[in-house]
């Protein structure tokens, strides 16, 4: 009888076990699921839910740069711009916290706190350009504090490997994601590479080694990832980003220009052609983006 019983119970346990894990396993990949089919797009949702867009094409997503001070945070904030980029550094004297600055300003009339206090309450979606890895770890704290009340999109932007005609050193790829990757389960990565260009050479787009070296790191990542690229390098790089954004889903471009880059805007059009609308971001010169809006392949 005790060993008759004793077997039952055994039973019991076993199936009970069983069945609790099939459960977790049915709730892990409903919830994967969910996280990724929302985040491949969410940005665009997003302002399209708001009204700020009418439709989903990432390049109907204005920018507003270098929101680096109280007066151009409060001009960003009056604008029609969706996203506000701004550049996130560790102020070089005490005390040493996260500052809106580019390289080489050192100060700034406004903290990272104190900005991200203005902007939670905008509604607007924000990328946050790191340029060097010691704001990171900070910055991403000072971000969770304000995670209940931001209602937009987060971009969080370094570029993280050597890319065409990159003198400057990029920020280590493994340490920055350690860093951003587990506090930004809901965020977008922008992740770039190290760029040049100059007058009269020949400037050498992105490089097989370059797209295959990126997508080595970013294929594990959960979050939906954007790839910040030079609109002056990207015309003889097509066959690279066409297979980039082939790796998957989550992956779109966002095609930014150097101020002062020659750049023929026809040349952009085989990417607004041959892609997903969904899947590409411009952030150009206003001259330049009513230009490339007025020619007649761009719709
Ligand atoms: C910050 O920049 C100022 C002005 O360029 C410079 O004088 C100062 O030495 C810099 N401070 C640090 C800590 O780098
Ligand atoms: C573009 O992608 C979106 C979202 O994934 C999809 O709903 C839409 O059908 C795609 N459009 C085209 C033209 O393939």
């Amino acid at each position: 009888m005790g060993l008759v019983r004793h077997k039952w119970y055994r039973f019991i346990l076993c199936v009970t076990v069983i069945a609790l894990f099939v459960c977790y396993l049915k709730l892990q990949t409903l919830s994967n699921s969910k996280v990724v089919g929302s985040m491949s797009e969410h940005t665009l949702e997003y302002f399209l839910n708001k009204g700020t867009i009418k439709r989903k094409d990432a390049a109907d997503i204005e920018w507003y740069h270098a929101v680096n001070s109280k007066s151009k945070l409060i001009e960003a904030l009056r604008g029609s711009a969706q996203m506000i980029e701004a550049d996130v550094l560790l102020r070089g004297q005490d005390p040493k916290e996260p500052i809106m600055a580019h390289p080489p300003d050192n100060d700034s009339d406004i903290t990272l706190q104190d900005w991200l206090k203005v902007v939670v309450k905008s509604g607007k979606g924000i990328k946050l350009d790191f340029k060097s890895l010691a704001a990171v770890s900070q910055s991403m704290i000072l971000l969770e504090e304000v995670r209940d009340q931001l209602q937009g999109p987060v971009w969080i932007n370094a570029d993280v490997l050597p890319g065409p005609g990159g003198k400057a050193t990029p920020l280590d790829p493994h340490v920055f994601l350690q860093e951003v990757a587990q506090r930004s389960e809901n965020d977008v990565l922008s992740l770039g590479w190290t760029t040049g260009w100059d007058v009269d050479v020949d400037n050498r787009g992105y490089s097989w080694e370059m797209v295959h070296q990126m997508e080595e790191l970013c294929r594990s990542l959960k979050q939906p990832v954007t790839f910040p690229v030079r609109a002056a390098l990207i015309p003889v790089s097509f066959p690279q980003f066409q297979w980039l954004l082939e790796r998957s889903d989550r992956y779109s471009l966002t095609v930014w220009t150097g101020k002062d880059d020659v750049l023929n805007v026809e040349d952009l059009l085989p990417y607004r052609q041959n892609f997903n609308k969904t899947r590409i971001y411009y952030d150009l010169l206003e001259s330049q983006f009513k230009q490339f809006k007025g020619l007649p392949g761009y719709s």
